[in-house]
């Protein structure tokens, strides 16, 4: 379960996808294990994202909303409740959603909603879409290499260094130069953070090696991991010498 506590409230941009828009910083996340038969209570103002995918077997999740009260529904928060009381009666059953709809906070979520799909934020392959940061600047054209000012990338964290390569920082005297692009869903490791010698995706916080550049979903291909060093004051990377193997493993079945 991963829970973005500092990101409550937050008014993101969206991709026609439904993906939060490039560019859209999400604040670093809480992340725990759950058990089968755990159980976990919100708050209704929490809205509870329920896409995730870090296990390396399917896994089923039903979740239900309860509210003692009438709900509110703060920024994009329009889930249908029904009125179990009105329910239960065959006379208000037609009509028991509208003690939680008939409110102002409901009819400005759905219509912020609405907005949102009618106006999605672009993409980079659409035409005129923003490019991600990049703060890469090439080195000899010639030799395709790569820098960045090391002061750019403090320790912990990972920049876009052009729009298919990212770099993380691991400590004072080590960086890594990978994928941008995570394999599970497109989320932009750029806006990621480092945990532990991972590079953390922080759409489903799905930790990736920065050595292999694998997670613990063997369904997904590895991150391609790049050569990357640090050199007075910069960080340098060479696009075309790859250092791990980004492909599957041969023998190792995807997950279903
Ligand atoms: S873990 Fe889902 S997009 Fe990265």
């Amino acid at each position: 379960m991963t829970i973005y506590p500092d990101d409550y409230g937050g008014n993101f941009r969206w991709q026609s996808t439904n993906d939060i828009a490039d560019g859209e910083k999400l604040h670093r996340s809480w992340a725990f294990d759950m058990q089968p038969g755990d159980g976990l209570l919100f708050h209704t103002d929490h809205v509870p994202g329920s896409e995730l995918n870090r296990t390396d077997q399917t896994r089923f999740a039903i979740s239900f909303r309860v509210s003692v009260e009438r709900p509110v529904f703060p920024n994009l928060h329009f889930h249908p409740y029904i009125h179990a009381g009105w329910h239960d009666s065959g006379l208000l059953r037609p009509i028991a959603q509208l003690p939680a709809m008939a409110q102002p906070s409901y009819v400005r979520s759905f219509a912020a909603r609405l907005r949102n799909k009618a106006f999605p934020a672009m993409t980079p392959a659409e035409p005129g879409a923003r490019l991600p940061e990049a703060i890469g600047h090439p080195v000899g054209a010639a030799e395709g290499m790569i820098e960045v000012p090391l002061a750019e990338v403090p320790v912990g964290t990972v920049r876009g260094v052009t729009p298919a390569l990212c770099v993380a920082r691991l400590s004072e005297t080590e960086a890594v130069a990978l994928t941008r692009r995570c394999p599970h869903a497109g989320g932009d490791l750029a806006n990621g953070w480092v945990m532990e010698g991972t590079v953390v995706c922080p759409w489903h916080n799905l930790p990736f090696d920065a050595e292999t550049g694998r997670s613990a979903c063997t369904s997904l291909p590895a991150l391609r991991r790049v050569a990357c060093e640090i050199r007075e004051g910069r960080i340098l990377i060479d696009p075309a010498v790859v250092l791990n193997r980004p492909e599957r493993e041969p023998g190792v079945e995807a997950a279903e």
